[in-house]
């Protein structure tokens, strides 16, 4: 029987489904360190991560692994050029987590403009003494432009989302949407520089690659209003932390909403310092169905790559394709 691996917590129904065809061994405590994790792995034939960093170290150490399913749609973890030389197919979860990411977006989005994250904690610290007209007076969401940094299938849907809203809709990519897409979102393209200049509200929905570490620095942040707002659900490393904590406590831009973090789960401690920013823990796609989704999405492509279920041989998420069927070098 192959043997998996599954480098994280997840779901009890998937850890059955894969033990339906495979002996499964997994972690169901902290993040396995990169040593731990290829030792876990020497053995196996396929595995399931979620943010793991893998690459030629881990193939060094686990001959006969031919397949990694990531669950998550980004997969800055995977050493791509690796895994090619090794010939080890990598799989994603695109597509299931869309919609959740987007609404998670948009929540964060408001939680800034609105304040609602400083103002709960104000109001639990028993600091609510009556109404008062100009009590965390924040930024209008509706009405206001919307700019988006990375308008692919998730930066679409925040950007369909503000229809309702009545918004102006500008976003920057490497590449301008077809025509079409442009149309149906009614957004506009405009450079990197001139989106930061008009925008009210910034969501970044790019992936991380070297070619994306720092978009938002100290020369971006000094382009946005003083009244915009900044949201990251990407990457952490795509915005400079510590710079961005600066222009928060010297309110050159008026709040952020953060999901990811360079070195995450570590948070650079000026962000926690600053009361106009609001951090999640890396939940955007955290609705229940959508991790379900993602589980047995990630799962999909394990069991197909190593062979097994309706989709045997074709995995629906490959991101290296070329490999399969060559033999593991
Ligand atoms: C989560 O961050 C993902 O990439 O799916």
């Amino acid at each position: 029987m192959q043997k998996v691996f599954v480098a994280r917590p997840i779901f009890p129904e998937v850890i059955e489904r894969l033990k339906q065809h495979f002996e499964v061994d997994w972690n169901d405590g902290p993040p396995l360190s990169p040593d731990e994790l290829a030792r876990r792995l020497a053995d196996k034939d396929g595995a399931l991560t979620a943010g793991d960093p893998v690459g030629a170290a881990t193939f060094a150490a686990a001959p006969r692994l031919r397949v990694v399913a990531n669950m998550a749609v980004g997969y800055n973890n995977f050493d791509i050029p690796a895994f090619n030389a090794a010939n080890v197919l990598a799989t994603n979860t695109p597509d299931v987590l869309n919609e959740s990411t987007a609404d998670f977006g948009w929540a964060l989005m408001m939680a800034a403009a609105r304040r609602m994250a400083e103002s709960e904690r104000w109001l639990r610290a028993g600091e609510w003494h009556g109404w008062r007209y100009d009590g965390f007076l924040g930024a209008d969401v509706h009405g206001s432009t919307l700019g988006v940094v990375g308008m692919g299938r998730i930066g679409q849907a925040i950007a369909r989302r503000a229809r309702g809203f009545a918004m102006r809709v500008v976003y920057h990519n490497r590449s301008r949407v077809a025509p079409e897409v442009e149309a149906e979102l009614n957004a506009e393209y405009l450079s990197k520089e001139d989106l930061l200049r008009q925008a009210d509200h910034v969501v970044l929905v790019l992936p991380y690659s070297p070619a994306s570490h720092h978009t938002i620095g100290a020369a971006e942040l000094a382009l946005m209003k003083p009244t915009a707002t900044l949201t990251n659900i990407a990457r952490g490393g795509i915005v400079d932390d510590a710079a961005l904590a600066e222009a928060l406590r010297e309110k050159r831009i008026a709040a952020a909403g953060l999901d990811v973090f360079e070195g995450e789960p570590s948070v650079h401690h000026a962000l926690l310092e600053v009361p106009n920013v609001v951090l999640t823990p890396h939940i955007a796609s955290a609705s229940t169905a959508t991790r379900r989704a993602m589980a047995n999405l990630a799962a999909d492509n394990l069991m197909a790559a190593l062979g097994v279920g309706p989709r045997a041989g074709r995995p629906p998420n490959p991101i290296n394709p070329e490999v399969i069927g060559k033999a593991r070098a």
